[in-house]
């Protein structure tokens, strides 16, 4: 009788219990290993489903046939050189995930539209001052990244009457949300955007992309949203742009390091709100039924499901 297949499962954040449990009734025949370090047996390891894994990790088991990203970027895996070019890379596409992000963008767009940031220091100061926000139809909310979640979260923001635009590098055609394309048109996108979203994959073309060329370009005031990847923003240019009002405010949810130490001044400015990279969870009872889709479909000799393209690097 074969050995049975063998997954290993490497996260220094999510809880392996949840995802054993969601294997075992997903794919009940493959063993389930959790790395804590050293992987026992490396050379029987089919499997890897991992965020973060530690540089050198995947190059260290040679009969990997798939590797599973537990988040929908992927640059905590391609960010190591050692990664096993030949291995297959599968991200994650969820419903849920997807819901969870439209959720957090339309919360923090609405957040600096109607600024709430102003009324809840005025309640702290217990003033009663009334202020009216911009119509809806006269905001320009642009979203960095059309793709799996920008998309969804542009069709969720026009029932508010926004006025939208995207960023990608193909041009799209959403109706109701204007299209601007590669290198060449981000400026003119920036500078019709008064509350700038970015849900960009981070890679070498995107690292650094919030910085004070683009800051700049925005209208004066305008207001970030930030939920893709602490290495997009350059967090000093955007201290510097709050401090001196060309930028009026800004969610983050992802650091260049995370956890966000306690030294950094974002912590308290009060201009800017900070989450702990929550705005959308991977949810293991739904990802773990379609990496098993993908480890059947490798197995059979095909493609996983959302497979990354390795050399676009998202
Ligand atoms: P996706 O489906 O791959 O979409 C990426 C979008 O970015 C596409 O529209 C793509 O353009 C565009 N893009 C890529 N490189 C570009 C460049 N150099 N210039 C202009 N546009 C570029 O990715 P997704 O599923 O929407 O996820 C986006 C990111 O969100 C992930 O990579 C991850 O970092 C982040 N995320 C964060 C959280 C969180 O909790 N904070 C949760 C999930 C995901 P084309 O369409 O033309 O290819
Ligand atoms: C989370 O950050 C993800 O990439 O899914």
């Amino acid at each position: 009788m074969a050995a049975p297949e063998r997954l290993v499962f490497i996260s220094p954040s999510d809880p392996p219990g949840d995802w054993e449990r969601a294997f075992r009734a997903a794919a009940p025949e493959i063993e389930f290993v959790v790395s804590r370090g050293e992987v026992e047996a490396p050379e029987t390891i089919d499997w890897a489903v991992v965020w973060k894994p530690p540089p050198g990790a995947l190059a260290r088991l040679p009969n990997l046939k798939c590797v599973l990203s537990l988040g929908a970027g992927v640059d905590h895996i391609l960010g190591d050189p050692s990664y096993p070019k030949g291995v297959p890379l599968s991200r994650v596409v969820d419903p849920y995930l997807t819901a969870g992000m439209s959720e957090y963008v339309v919360l923090h767009v609405l957040t600096h539209h109607r600024d709430l940031p102003r009324s809840l220091a005025h309640q702290a100061a217990g003033r009663w001052t009334p202020f009216a926000a911009p119509r809806a139809d006269e905001t320009r909310v642009g979203l960095m990244g059309l793709g799996e979640l920008g998309l969804d979260a542009a069709r969720k923001l026009k029932t508010f009457g926004y006025r939208l635009a995207g960023w990608s590098l193909g041009r799209k055609a959403e109706p109701g949300v204007e299209s601007f394309a590669g290198p060449d048109e981000l400026g003119a996108f920036l500078a019709r955007t008064d509350i700038l979203v970015c849900l960009l994959p981070l890679t070498a073309a995107t690292r650094g992309i919030l910085n004070a060329r683009a800051f700049a370009q925005l209208p004066r005031g305008a207001r970030i949203v930030n939920a893709a990847r602490g290495g997009h923003l350059v967090e000093a240019d955007l201290l510097a742009a709050l401090d001196e009002g060309r930028i009026g405010g800004a969610t983050l949810d992802v650091f260049e390091r995370e956890p966000l130490p306690a030294m950094s001044p974002l912590w308290s400015h009060p201009k800017v709100i900070v989450t702990p990279h929550i705005a959308a969870l991977t949810d293991a009872r739904s990802t773990a039924g379609q990496m098993a889709e993908s480890m059947a479909r490798v197995r059979a000799g095909g493609r996983p499901l959302y497979e990354v393209d390795l050399r676009r690097g998202y």
